[in-house]
């Protein structure tokens, strides 16, 4: 495992960590079980305090890897940063809407972050070539030339130059489909066209 995925997967436990403890902190405050949430408050305090730290220290350095950050990722850090006063503010006065309202956001930001995992592959419109075969040009013209351009070339914030590759077509059309550090995942497409399109890499983009 790289350091980016160890990273990534402390932050996803110590998100699902955080939630867990608003969740139980919600119900009780919810079921005015005062004496309750504060015995259970105290005692998760410090394991709190870490896992907020490795919350924003994990998330940060996500997100300075990344090499173009998405919009929604950008709502889904702002949603974050306005829960966190909400849910002190709405803890320490006992107001239940206040609460209730940070941990609906909290749970609207890791949705948001669940569905980013998904990148979905664009169908290009030439998907055939006159005897049907797969059109791994336009695939990748569709998947890949946001970030490594038409020519391979482009380095979009990141993205590795495919023209000077030593990557065989199998290694290629592997990263397509299950992502390699920075580069997610490209869901959807079937194995015969990942296999199109690495076929086309290796054969138009590698060594020119
Ligand atoms: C959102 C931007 C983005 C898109 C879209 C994207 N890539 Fe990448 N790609 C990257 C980044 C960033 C890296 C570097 C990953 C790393 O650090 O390991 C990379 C690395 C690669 C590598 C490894 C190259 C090497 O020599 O090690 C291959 C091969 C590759 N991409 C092929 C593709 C193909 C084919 C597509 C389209 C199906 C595609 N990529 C779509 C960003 C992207």
């Amino acid at each position: 495992m790289t350091t980016f995925e160890i990273i990534k997967k402390t932050h996803f436990v110590v998100v699902i960590i955080f939630f867990l403890i608003y969740l139980i902190k919600t119900i009780l405050l919810l079921a005015d079980k005062k004496d309750v949430l504060a015995s259970f408050t105290k005692k998760v305090k410090v394991l709190e305090m870490i896992v907020s730290f490795l919350f924003l220290a994990t998330g940060v350095y996500l997100m300075i890897q990344l090499p173009v950050i998405p919009p929604m990722l950008i709502i889904k850090i702002t949603v974050v940063f306005l829960s966190i006063p909400l849910a002190v503010v709405g803890f320490k006065k006992g107001n239940k809407g206040l609460a209730t309202l940070a941990f609906i956001l909290i749970l609207a930001a890791f949705g948001m972050g669940e569905m980013m995992k998904h990148q979905e592959a664009k169908k290009p419109e030439k998907a055939a070539n006159a005897d049907g075969t797969i059109n791994g040009q336009e695939f990748y013209k569709a998947n890949c030339a946001t970030c490594h351009g038409a020519d391979g070339k482009l380095k979009m914030a990141g993205a590795f130059d495919l023209s000077i590759t030593q990557l065989s077509n199998d290694s290629i059309s592997s990263i397509i489909q299950n992502g390699r550090n920075t580069m997610s995942k490209i869901n959807g497409l079937t194995p015969e066209q990942a296999k199109a399109i690495a076929e086309y890499v290796g054969k138009n983009i590698k060594g020119k």
